[in-house]
């Protein structure tokens, strides 16, 4: 069965998306594991890292992104969601990452977000609207060894959705004042929900990203966050602050990770993350 994973943050701009992206070619390139990306996002970040905008563009024609399964959740008479067409197979602009599928996001996701709000403002006991993306996904979760799930950064329904689908989550921060700051709301609102719909989501930690190794106070941040014991768990392996990491956003084809993210420690430092996270999975999902 596989284990899905979710990277949240209410913060944005704090690597929620490249850290997905980066962890699932690892996970797939590295470890041997079938991963599936799922974009909640509706700005369809992740989408666009993975297969470029041009075929984000024929994808949100064809119908084949999720802003078709939610729209259809709200409106039974709009088309139907094909999750078969909907999957994109090995995606990535780097050749030597194969394994890595992709349910893509849409802009339109926006409008149909709030539909889904509207929905469940009719009927609050009601599980349906937040139940959508796991119903749909139920089928196929069984072709993966980890399913990861790009959140936006917001408590909205399709987060909602992101996590009722998921056993774990991650918190990617900046270790800065202002990004660390909402923290402990985040996993008091997570476990709220957690509670309300009964199912477990276990923190499998915080990702430190964007680094600066010459900042005094990243560093003592890291420290604060390493002795709060609200925190499960600080991943030991920061992702630095990097061009060539930043540069990754762009769909342009590489041959392997290293020539992606760079060889200068960005390299080892997102395989070690990966490897922890994998590691921490298997413990506590
Ligand atoms: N380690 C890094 N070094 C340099 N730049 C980075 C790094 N990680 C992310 N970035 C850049 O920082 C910006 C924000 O990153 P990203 O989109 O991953 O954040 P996010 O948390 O997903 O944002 P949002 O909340 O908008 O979804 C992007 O321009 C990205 O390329
Ligand atoms: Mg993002």
């Amino acid at each position: 069965m596989a284990r899905a994973i979710a990277t949240i943050n209410l913060k944005g701009g704090v690597g929620k998306t490249t850290t997905t992206a980066a962890l699932a070619e690892f996970m797939a390139a590295e470890f041997g594991q079938r991963v599936l990306l799922v974009d909640l996002d509706p700005q369809t970040n992740l989408t666009t890292m993975m297969v470029g905008e041009e075929r984000w563009k024929e994808l949100n024609e064809l119908g084949r992104t999720l802003a078709t399964l939610f729209r259809r959740a709200i409106d039974p008479t709009a088309d139907e969601f094909d999750i078969e067409k909907a999957l994109q197979h090995d995606v990535s602009p780097v050749r030597a990452v194969r394994g890595v599928d992709l349910l893509a996001s849409s802009l339109d996701l926006i409008e149909i977000q709030e539909g889904l709000s509207h929905q469940q403002y009719a009927d609050p006991e009601s599980a349906r609207p937040i139940e959508v993306l796991r119903s749909a996904i139920a089928p196929i979760a069984d072709r993966y060894d980890y399913i990861l799930i790009d959140c936006p950064p917001n408590l909205g329904m399709l987060t909602f959705n992101g996590l009722r689908l998921a056993d774990g989550y991650l918190i990617p921060t900046i270790p800065d004042i202002l990004s660390t700051y909402g923290i402990p709301q985040l996993q008091a609102r997570v476990q709220k929900f957690a509670d309300k719909s009964g199912h477990r989501i276990r923190e499998i930690g915080l990702v430190i990203t964007k680094y600066r190794s010459a900042s005094n106070l990243h560093r003592s941040i890291i420290e604060q966050l390493q002795r709060d014991d609200r925190i499960a768990n600080v991943v030991p392996a920061w992702v630095p602050e990097a061009n060539q990491i930043a540069a990754s956003a762009e769909f342009v084809p590489y041959g392997t990770l290293k020539r992606k993210y760079g060889n200068t420690g960005q390299f080892d430092a997102l395989r070690m993350l990966t490897e922890t996270v994998l590691m921490n999975a298997q413990v506590y999902l």
